[in-house]
């Protein structure tokens, strides 16, 4: 392959000028660079609608002139990128991919062909949404799932069956038309919500990993884990979408006799508990419909809890698709609409330090303003410094970025061969942005520290986390305005926002008589605030939601836990090494002491009270862990139910742990507690007898 930044420019000459006969072997060139790009190192270079296009070029050139067709040529290929760590399995039918339209003139023109195809002036369709995840398919012999595999190469995938049945989205068993089917493969793709994403990251931040670029990154390299405990933990959800392979009791083909709609395979596996397309597709009667559809999910599309980089068009009659058939490389009867582009490239002006509430340093992109799916972007988080250096990025830089969904967008990469030397080298801060102190870098972490707690920045930060919706959750104290405050010096940390000179906000724009009675009685209100959302707004490091309840379970007053030592902190529920530290360091800290007296006088609550008390409680004290799929009761619900009854729930077994129950395909977990003597084993039917008697 020849010299990158000669492929580049090729790429961008090919994009203003259509390749021809005579460049046809530089087009595939240029393909073959950006496809290496995007499958195996995962670093595009270009858009998918730029690549698009270089590919349309070159399969229209071919179409011209096929004598000029190769067998490596990019058009004659399905799929590229197997890893080498799991066992190859050969899908029952070949995963194909999908035709790109891109507006409404492609979708017509599609439509055209399929009714030529069929000899029919109307079409049935189904539309649904592309789900931008990981490619999957599941095999379920005699109604029990038996494979699982990854897309692959198309032919062949990677199997991993024990990592898909972490998902609670597939059952391990299914009755598929009361037994009437031996065997059936089913394709989609598993995703990574968003909101579980960031959390994803965050941690990964603060546990010194490179943050996933984005959810599709994040879901694909979750697939292919060693461990699949790890999976679980992962979050990872799948949507089926496609039924390939349907064989009666009879080993006759069931798909167009038993099974003869694409809605109706769909609808039939979703009643079953597969997790499926089938609440978010429309059929539609002709293509205006289809269209329409397409265009109602793209302007709802950053709204949605998981990232979709398109819409399905599909025939709905299984017949139909039969007579419309495949080319070598996609069905007739299918194609993807993709949303407009969701990266784009723009200039790296500056970097901007952001100080967080712990006194983390966070460096922020400014870059030259560029739209992008629908907003407007001029500033991109880089969380740490590693990530300036792995992603090799100098200040005048062009940078190639990304946005997906509603997640926050990231650059992917700078273009290194686009620099004129004008570029300069970023210099990471020594002092901090906001108090000047000298930043700290402990071993072992990528993240630089402001250690003075007395910084500005970091109190704002406090502040605004403290009221946010999932702490104290103010209503009417937005982060702009808590800025404002703090800038006019009407507030200067936590205790301070509970005596807010109110006549002198009075007298700001956006004040009036009703959004400042709304604020007092907002701050009234939290001040009845559950303890664990207290614990949790105090911004504690490490201490999240989930300890936070934890921390709450144990104790009868907030200040308990200034009794606690290290090795008592380390007894309760999820506390590890880490986490009981910095809890102990929290409560042994005169500043934080004297700021907590001071909310005590405020009358904020301090007691424990999770459902009542729960020391009175049958649970209380216990702890549980669920392993393997119950018969009855979901994960969450069991979780559910133990904590109603003042138990904890664990995520790991320790000695800490009194009870595990344990459902069907238990892996390590019950392995390691058979080890563990003082744990009860127990099963789903002996939980509820605790749980009733
Ligand atoms: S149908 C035989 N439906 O998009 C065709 N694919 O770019 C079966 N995808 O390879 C595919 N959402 O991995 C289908 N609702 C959906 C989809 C979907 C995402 C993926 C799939 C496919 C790729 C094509």
């Amino acid at each position: 392959m020849q010299d990158n930044s000669i492929i580049i420019l090729q790429s961008h000459q090919f994009l203003k000028h259509p390749a021809n006969v005579d460049s046809i072997n530089a087009l595939r060139d240029v393909l073959h660079f950006h496809e290496h790009r995007y499958y195996v190192l995962d670093e595009p270079l270009i858009s998918d609608f730029e690549y698009d296009t270089l590919f349309n070029q070159l399969k229209e050139i071919e179409k011209n002139n096929p004598e000029l067709i190769t067998p490596d040529s990019p058009t004659q290929r399905v799929g590229i990128g197997l890893s080498e760590d799991f066992n190859e399995v050969k899908h029952l039918v070949p995963m194909l991919s999908l035709e790109n339209s891109y507006d409404a003139n492609d979708l017509k023109d599609w439509d055209r062909k399929v009714k030529e195809f069929i000899e029919a002036d109307e079409v049935e369709y189904v539309v649904e949404p592309k789900f931008d995840g990981g490619g999957i398919s599941i095999i379920f012999e005699n109604n029990i799932f038996t494979r699982g595999a990854t897309r692959g190469d198309g032919s062949v995938g990677e199997e991993i069956t024990n990592n898909l049945k972490q998902l609670r989205s597939i059952p391990l068993s299914a009755d598929f038309l009361k037994n009437k089917i031996r065997k059936i493969e089913i394709r989609g793709e598993v995703i990574i919500p968003n909101e579980k994403f960031k959390k994803i990251n965050q941690q990964r931040v603060e546990n010194n990993l490179p943050p996933f670029a984005n959810p599709r990154n994040a879901a694909t390299g979750g697939l292919r884990m060693k461990d699949p405990k790890e999976v679980a933990q992962r979050g990872m959800e799948a949507f089926l979408y496609h039924v390939s392979f349907c064989e009666d009791k009879n080993g006759n083909d069931a798909l167009r006799k038993i099974i003869t709609h694409h809605s109706q395979a769909i609808e039939t596996i979703d009643k079953l508990g597969i997790r499926s397309s089938f609440s978010v597709l429309s059929v539609c009667k002709n293509i205006d419909e289809v269209i329409a559809k397409c265009n109602e999910w793209e302007a709802k599309r950053n709204s949605l809890d998981y990232e979709i980089d398109g819409m399905v068009v599909k025939v709905n009659s299984l017949i139909l698709q039969e007579k419309c058939g495949y080319t070598a490389h996609h069905p007739r009867w299918a194609i993807a609409y993709k949303f407009a582009a969701k990266q784009a490239t723009s200039t790296l002006l500056n970097i901007e330090y952001q100080v967080g509430r712990t006194g983390a340093i966070t460096p922020v992109a400014k870059i030259e303003p560029v739209p992008l799916a629908g907003v407007t972007i001029s500033s991109i988080s880089l969380f740490n410094e590693d990530v300036i250096r792995e992603k090799d990025l100098m200040i005048g830089d062009k940078v190639l970025i990304e946005r997906s969904g509603d997640v926050i967008p990231y650059i992917v990469k700078s273009l290194a061969d686009a620099r004129n030397c004008s570029e300069q080298k970023i210099i990471f801060p020594a002092q901090c942005p906001s108090c000047n102190s000298t930043l700290t870098k402990p071993n072992e972490e990528a993240v630089w520290r402001c250690v003075n707690v007395n910084c500005p920045a970091q109190s704002v930060e406090r502040i605004i986390h403290f009221v946010s919706k999932d702490a104290m959750d103010v209503k009417g104290l937005g982060e702009a305005n808590i800025r404002k405050f703090f800038e006019m010096g009407i507030i200067s940390d936590i205790p301070s926002i509970f005596k807010i000179d109110f006549e002198k906000i009075s007298t700001l724009d956006g004040f009036g008589e009703k959004s400042i009675n709304n604020l007092k009685a907002a701050l009234e209100a939290c001040k009845q605030q559950s303890l664990n959302k207290l614990i949790f707004g105090l911004g504690i490091r490490f201490v999240g939601e989930g300890t936070a309840k934890n921390l709450e379970r144990t104790i009868h007053h907030l200040f308990d836990l200034k009794e606690k030592s290290v090795e008592e902190l380390l007894q309760i529920g999820d506390v590890g090494n880490k986490v009981a530290a910095s809890i102990f360091e929290y409560f042994h800290s005169d500043e934080n002491l004297k700021m907590l007296n001071e909310l005590q006088q405020i009358g904020v609550n301090m007691e424990a009270k999770i459902e009542g008390d729960s020391s009175t409680k049958k649970f209380s004290g216990l702890t549980f862990l669920f392993t393997g799929t119950l018969p009855t009761l979901s994960r969450s619900k069991a979780e559910e139910i133990a904590e109603a009854n003042g138990g904890a729930v664990l995520g790991t077994v320790s000695k800490k742990l009194n009870y595990l129950i344990v459902g069907a395909d238990a892996g390590s977990k019950l392995e390691k507690a058979q080890k563990i003597s003082s744990i009860k084993i127990i099963d789903e039917a002996e939980f509820l007898k605790l749980v009733n008697d």
